[in-house]
């Protein structure tokens, strides 16, 4: 049964974009597949951070993944950190990285920018090689990403057949999957931009209060045209609504175009906000089911099946780089 591995950041609550770009293909996959699913609480470490907040991200995210049907008996949930071999084998792989190539990585030189006055840590010029170790040290066949982590799955291909050469054949190649059906769920009050939790406006939170939900859907920018017609380039926040409309309610574009046909933008608002509360309102409740000390018997059991499998691995690397 092929592998597959993702990680998460514990850096905020989940939302729209998070779910139909992610988390509903990985509901799929774990019925199939062997699904390890990890909570990357080290990789949230590499920006400033405050460690009360960390650790609450961390028990929400999971009860929200949990919520939403990530299944415990389907899938391994872990927390990145509760496994050390993902730092012997960020070590050993980061000797084998050049510096140059770190520097040459986009999130790299983002944050690098973003951090420009505090002065970034060297944690982020790391990240792709724990990024890396943390697909590597389970032999993933799979690792569903993002178009902005396409590179650095490269790097960490890269670093397998760097390490395979040096010291023998150890690691599979990963393959990065890419749902090509996948489309982008833009910020609701900036329709350029992705749906994301820095834009918290126009972030739509699986878990938030129906009134929140509401007041963001009501907010959200369209234009002054007054029809609702799927046009991204000359109207792309009623395109970006009608995309919305359409995951919840699994119709197509055009039937979207002909139920709304001589109706106002909020009369399709309306909708969303209707459809949303429905499409989730299970989640919703299992999500108010779970309690923190749920959460963390199944992080203990996830934790316990990642590590078999990680320490295995690193038993053998231990002896093919000369440390047994
Ligand atoms: N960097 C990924 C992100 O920000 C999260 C992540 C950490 C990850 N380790 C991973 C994703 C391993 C896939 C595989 O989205």
């Amino acid at each position: 049964m092929k592998r597959i591995l993702t990680g998460i950041k514990p850096t905020g609550k989940i939302h729209l974009g998070n779910y139909l770009g992610f988390i509903k293909d990985l509901l799929i996959f774990q019925k199939r597949y062997e699904v390890f699913l990890m909570i990357a609480d080290l990789h949230a470490q590499t920006i400033p951070y405050q460690p009360k907040e960390l650790k609450n991200n961390v028990i929400e995210l999971t009860k929200s993944l949990l919520a939403l049907g990530v299944d415990p008996r389907q899938s391994i949930i872990f927390k990145q950190s509760d496994i050390s071999a993902h730092l012997y084998l960020c070590w050993f792989l980061s000797c084998l990285s050049y510096i140059g190539e770190l520097e040459r990585m986009h999130e790299f030189k983002e944050q690098k920018e973003r951090f420009k006055k505090i002065g970034v840590g060297a944690g982020i010029l790391l990240y792709p090689v724990l990024q890396a170790a943390d697909i590597l040290i389970y032999n993933a066949d799979l690792v569903p990403v993002g178009k902005d982590q396409i590179q650095h799955l490269e790097l960490a291909r890269e670093l397998a057949r760097r390490f395979n050469q040096r010291f023998g054949k150890t690691f599979k190649i990963p393959e990065a999957y890419f749902n090509p059906e996948t489309e982008k769920i833009m910020s609701l009050d900036d329709p350029s931009k992705k749906m994301s939790k820095s834009l918290p406006e126009g972030c739509l939170e699986i878990f938030a209060s129906a009134k929140e939900i509401k007041d963001k859907i009501f907010r959200s920018v369209t234009d002054s045209e007054k029809i609702i017609k799927y046009d991204p380039l000359k109207k792309p926040g009623i395109s970006n609504l009608i995309i919305i409309y359409k995951h919840l309610t699994n119709k197509s574009i055009d039937e979207i175009e002909n139920e709304f046909r001589g109706l106002m933008y909020n009369d399709l608002k309306e909708k969303i906000y209707l459809k949303f509360i429905q499409y989730f309102s299970s989640a919703q409740s299992r999500y108010q089911q779970i309690k923190e000390k749920d959460v963390i018997t199944i992080l203990e059991q996830g934790k316990k099946k990642a590590e078999k499998v990680a320490q295995d691995n690193l038993a053998k690397i231990f002896k093919l780089v000369g440390l047994k």
